[in-house]
């Protein structure tokens, strides 16, 4: 087995105790510029999350977690009904942050059963207290599911010289190796000739900014193309299979990712490539039958017209920026999870699999 080298700084990390603070690794200025941010204030995290400094669906409900933590410590010496106003009041301000990735939703009803579950006696600070153990929890979570995917899916693609990936879905969308790149990290590690082509990911440039820069670190195969360019890679047998992450997933598998993903696949189907989701269970909301009704992002026009900063369309150009996809079941050859690998991929086996114990 290689012996690969570590990865990125951590995306999400707490310093201090309860009185502490959330220090995000500002996403959104990599590769060049390694710089962390503090967030002392409930709107810092908000804004970090809405700008994408702080990204990835599993990151984002850590950081939304420790973000409510943020918000309540002023409403800690407080009465016990001052501190629940201002729970609610945090909650809804952070899920307004962004709409698709459900592990915002997620995490933010993960604390408000964990205060709702507080005996009447308590004090506010109790609450405080026990939601931060629980934002704690979260993120350990979140790194031993990131472990299991990466067990989980390793073995799929072990006879692959070549597997496409979209986006960013490694240690900075995460509080662990990642979901779909935990699971080329752990193949990586039986399979060093394994290559990654790594696609550009328009408008925001996910897989050409951060993917690259977490494979190289890692000293995995990568090679980066222009997301125009997947297509071709498959004609020409560079890949042997196509894994991706997940924003949120419906009952029946459907799955929302970063946009591109449905094309890919489409395209991975059309040349008999099997095309694989990894994600935690956090990522499925199985209150959804099917994609139809996952909210689609859409973000500001400038950043197509005017990605990082330079003008590339005629000023007052109209255009359509959905952030995410939805990828049909059918498309989807298996989804691999913390608890095991769906396949096939329906409400069903999402059902066995996921009730199957960790
Ligand atoms: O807009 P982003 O960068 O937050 O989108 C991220 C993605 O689409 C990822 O593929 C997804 O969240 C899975 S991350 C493990």
């Amino acid at each position: 087995m290689m012996a690969l080298r570590s990865g990125p700084p951590p995306a999400v990390a707490w310093i201090g105790g309860v009185d502490g603070y959330l220090r995000l690794l500002d996403q959104t200025l990599l590769p060049g510029t390694v710089e962390t941010i503090d967030c002392r204030t409930v709107e810092q995290v908000w804004e970090a999350i809405r700008a994408l400094r702080v990204r990835g669906a599993p990151a984002i409900g850590v950081a939304a977690a420790y973000g409510v933590v943020v918000g309540c410590q002023s409403a800690r010496a407080g009465s016990p009904s001052a501190f629940a106003a201002r729970l609610e009041q945090t909650l809804d301000y952070l899920a307004s942050s962004r709409p698709t990735a459900v592990n915002l939703f997620w995490a933010l009803d993960r604390l408000r059963r964990a205060a709702g579950a507080m005996p009447a006696s308590a004090t506010a600070a109790d609450v405080l207290e026990r939601l931060w153990r629980e934002a704690q929890a979260i993120e350990a979570e979140d790194r031993q599911m990131c472990a299991a995917i990466g067990r989980w899916g390793a073995p799929l693609l072990s006879g692959c010289g070549g597997v496409l990936t979209h986006c960013n879905t490694g240690g900075l969308a995460t509080a662990g190796e990642g979901t779909a790149l935990a699971v080329i990290i752990a193949a990586a590690r039986n399979n060093p000739r394994l290559r990654v082509y790594a696609d550009e990911t328009r408008p925001l440039l996910q897989g050409a900014r951060l993917t690259t820069w977490e494979l190289l670190q890692r000293g995995i195969d990568v090679c980066l193309i222009c997301d125009a360019m997947a297509a071709w890679v498959m004609q020409q047998r560079r890949v042997q299979a196509v894994i991706v992450g997940a924003d949120r997933i419906a009952a029946n598998g459907d799955t929302a990712n970063k946009i591109g993903t449905y094309g890919l696949s489409v395209l991975a189907r059309a040349h008999g490539i099997p095309f694989y989701v990894a994600a935690p269970s956090s990522t499925f909301d199985r209150a959804l039958p099917d994609g139809s009704r996952i909210p689609i992002e859409e973000r500001p026009a400038a950043e197509i017209t005017q990605p990082f900063g330079r003008m590339i369309a005629p000023e007052g150009c109209p255009t359509y920026n959905p952030a995410f996809d939805v990828a049909p079941a059918a498309n989807i050859t298996a989804i691999i999870t913390e608890r095991g690998v769906i396949q096939p991929v329906q409400a069903e086996q999402i059902d066995r699999v996921l009730s199957a114990a960790v």
